[in-house]
């Protein structure tokens, strides 16, 4: 099975060739807008979706160039069917449904967060059921994985989520944009107890997070002067300490939920932290389970992820119609319930 993936749902133009049969990932690139919106501090949907509809028919050329194959070598063609900015997700689908419909081949709408759910089964066999911690720049949430398309969701951010508070310490740091890998670089040469920070849900049941309050305790701690190096660093080190803790905390209780799971795994942006990776190997050996993650360039978003979670979807004959309408919200669990605080987003 040979599965072209597409992938526009944020900042990034991502296009990847990926096969069942070894080696899987025969392509895989990413072009990033940041110069596109950096003069902005953050992402323009309209300028996102015009620079995809502007790259997408090169990036697509240059990813099967590179697996060695042309259109006719494929099996479907899978794209990001949501959530995320619709003008990307339109652009995306469109394309994939025009080159399934000239070219014979089978459409896949693939929810972006399944994308991340399945993408520790990229690169080696992790059996389901598996709990996963889902940590990017748009949702933050705990779930059990017990199959292809079927979800339970334990916790989710009753506000922001956890690559949001990266990124918003990054820019209260002035560190730029994106935050994690800013903060992770800067908070090596820290020294996370000098500022305390608060740990927000820290020891309350429930796998439930909450990020807001932390943005606003370091924006105090910052104070309205200018910041050296050494502050600078001191405080990023206390934040990734931070919300680290509070994944690791809600991520222990997720623990005691998920009887007959063998695996935890971490997936989205956020889990290509190495702090984070290392408390979470940390956690799982002390449960007595296995730790599965994705290669960091396999967290960040990629087209990889959504060939692979097509290829998965294609196994079960999970296809989609050619009047899939792409969707801005997509729970992957629609059992459970709209999460309490505002600008949440699943
Ligand atoms: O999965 P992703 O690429 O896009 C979304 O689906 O949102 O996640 C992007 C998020 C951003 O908030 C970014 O700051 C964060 O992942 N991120 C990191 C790291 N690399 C990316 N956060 C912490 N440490 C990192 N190394
Ligand atoms: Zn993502």
């Amino acid at each position: 099975m040979l599965v072209l993936g597409i992938e526009t749902s944020c900042d990034e133009t991502a296009v990847a060739v990926v096969s069942d049969q070894a080696p899987r990932v025969r392509s895989n690139l990413v072009l990033s807008q940041l110069a596109e919106h950096r003069p902005y501090g953050g992402v323009v949907p309209e300028i996102a979706a015009r620079a995809h509809l502007d790259h997408l028919d090169g990036l697509i050329a240059r990813a099967l160039a590179e697996a060695g194959v042309g259109f006719d070598a494929l099996d479907a063609v899978a794209a990001t069917g949501g959530p995320g900015l619709i003008g990307g997700v339109i652009v995306g689908v469109m394309e994939a449904k025009a080159i399934a419909l000239a070219c014979g081949l089978a459409f896949i709408a693939v929810n972006h967060l399944e994308g991340h759910a399945l993408s520790a089964r990229l690169e080696r066999d992790v059996a389901f059921p598996y709990l996963l911690l889902l940590v990017s720049g748009g949702h933050c949430q705990l779930l059990r994985v017990e199959g292809v398309g079927r979800y339970r969701r334990l916790g989710t951010t009753i506000d922001d989520a956890a690559g949001e508070a990266f990124d918003k310490g990054a820019k209260l740091l002035g560190l730029g944009y994106p935050g994690g890998p800013a903060i992770e670089r800067a908070a090596e040469a820290g020294d996370a107890a000098r500022f305390s920070l608060p740990r927000p849900m820290l020891g309350r049941p429930g796998c439930d997070f909450s990020f807001s309050g932390l943005k606003t305790a370091l924006a105090h701690r910052a104070g309205s002067g200018a910041l050296d190096q050494i502050d600078r660093n001191d405080l990023a080190a206390g934040l990734q300490a931070a919300i680290a803790d509070c994944l690791i905390d809600r991520t222990r209780n997720a623990i005691t939920l998920s009887a007959g799971v063998k695996t935890l795994v971490t997936a989205g942006g956020v889990a290509a932290n190495r702090t984070l990776r290392a408390r979470l190997k940390a956690l799982a050996d002390e449960a007595g389970l296995e730790f599965a993650a994705p290669s960091p360039a396999l967290c960040t978003d990629n087209g990889a992820m959504i060939a692979w979670a097509g290829i998965e979807r294609l196994r079960h004959g999970l296809t989609n119609g050619l009047d899939f309408a792409p969707r801005p919200r997509w729970p992957l669990d629609p059992d459970a319930p709209p999460a309490a605080g505002a600008g949440v987003k699943a």
